[in-house]
């Protein structure tokens, strides 16, 4: 009996101390959410873009699902390309070329209407095949984005 408790505690101290590490932030600086809730977080511009396209997609998706009207392409999206981002190391090739290819299946929500629910879930996609390779944080958010 002594050596079940015993090894009990031991399974509850090692499992402790194999929790640390998880403190570390793991996620690249560009996706981390603010540290303290005292400290104010400073968005870069690509930041608060892209929590401007989150906000536009959810609307977006609502006005498809009541197929309402959807208006036109957001040009602001395009910042994208020129947008100042936390690390501008991120700014490398396979972000262009993902941003590229992100604009070019948004476009397409607006200029086949017909198949528009099918555009937008691309769209949300491309989202996602950037943020796998860039920042994993917001995945699961965005994920959310899709219709059904
Ligand atoms: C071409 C790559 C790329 C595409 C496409 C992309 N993102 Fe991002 N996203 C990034 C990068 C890089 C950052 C980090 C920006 C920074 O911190 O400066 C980011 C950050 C974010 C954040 C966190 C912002 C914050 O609060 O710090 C959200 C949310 C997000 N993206 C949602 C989206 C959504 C929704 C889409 C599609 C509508 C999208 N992203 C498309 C690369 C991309």
């Amino acid at each position: 009996m002594k050596k079940v408790s015993l090894l009990l505690i031991c399974l509850v101290v090692l499992s402790c101390h194999k929790k640390e590490p998880k403190l570390e932030p793991k996620v690249k600086p560009a996706c981390e959410k603010p540290k303290s809730r005292f400290k104010m977080y400073e968005m870069s511009e690509m930041a608060a873009l892209m929590e401007q396209m989150y906000v536009d997609n959810q609307r977006l998706k609502e006005r498809i699902i009541k197929s309402d009207t959807i208006g036109k392409f957001p040009k602001h999206f395009l910042k994208i390309h020129t947008a100042k981002m936390t690390d501008e190391a991120d700014n490398d090739d396979f972000f262009k070329e993902k941003a590229e290819a992100y604009i070019k299946a948004q476009q397409l929500i607006y200029s086949d209407s017909e198949n528009v629910k099918q555009h937008f879930n691309d769209g949300v996609k491309a989202c996602i095949t950037c943020h796998e390779g860039k920042c994993g944080g917001p995945i699961a958010r965005i994920k959310k984005l899709y219709i059904q």
